[in-house]
């Protein structure tokens, strides 16, 4: 038997992605955000609510940094989620975060996380989605594998479980993808 439990955005996994913003000021800010993914080559896709101090900010600087949040800073990126910058403007200081300017971007970095992606927005569709393009992807050198390639165990970057409302970390490599299926071709 399978129970059925209707419209529910359960998918697994889902990101748990730090999006990084300047103010009219050059205040930074940053909020947790889920409902996010790839968007055809090079670009990125995120369901935005218009009352977000991130929103605005976006459609100000027409730019915005995307980290991933990580296993040390659970309880910091959670608080990006759950405070508002329209409430408490120094949020980012307040989460213990520090932040430096985006090299391709006016958007900040945030330092304690160790991989961002710099995005241009392309567009803001009527329903609130927010299409960018990623002019660059930065990483920490200390979180680079022997190839010079971001080595995803040293990122420890974590994901969000949407039916158990609950952050988790990504386990062990099980398989090489375009590879593992041709065992039974
Ligand atoms: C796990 C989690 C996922 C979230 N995903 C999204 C999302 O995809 N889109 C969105 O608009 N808000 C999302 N939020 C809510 C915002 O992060 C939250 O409202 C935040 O306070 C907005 O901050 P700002 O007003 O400083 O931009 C999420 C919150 C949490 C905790």
């Amino acid at each position: 038997m399978r129970k059925n439990f209707g419209m529910k955005t359960w998918i697994y996994p889902m990101p748990v992605l730090i999006l990084g913003t300047y103010d009219e000021n050059g205040v930074p800010d940053a909020m947790n955000a889920a409902w996010g993914g790839a968007y055809d080559a090079g670009k990125i896709i995120i369901s935005l609510s218009a009352d977000h101090k991130t929103t605005k900010n976006i459609k100000l600087k027409k730019a915005f940094t995307v980290s991933f949040a990580t296993i040390d800073y659970v309880a910091a990126c959670d608080y990006l989620g759950i405070v508002s910058a329209n409430d408490e403007p120094d949020k980012l200081e307040v989460a213990g975060f520090t932040t430096s300017k985006a090299e391709f971007v006016d958007a900040p970095i945030i330092n304690e996380l160790p991989m961002s992606l710099e995005c241009k927005l392309e567009k803001i569709t009527e329903d609130g989605n927010v299409i960018a393009e990623i002019v660059n992807c930065v990483a920490d050198e200390d979180v680079l594998d022997e190839r010079g390639l971001p080595d995803i165990d040293l990122i420890r970057p974590i994901i969000f479980d949407p039916a158990a409302a609950a952050y988790r970390e990504i386990g062990e490599k099980v398989g090489d993808a375009f590879v593992e299926g041709k065992s039974i071709e």
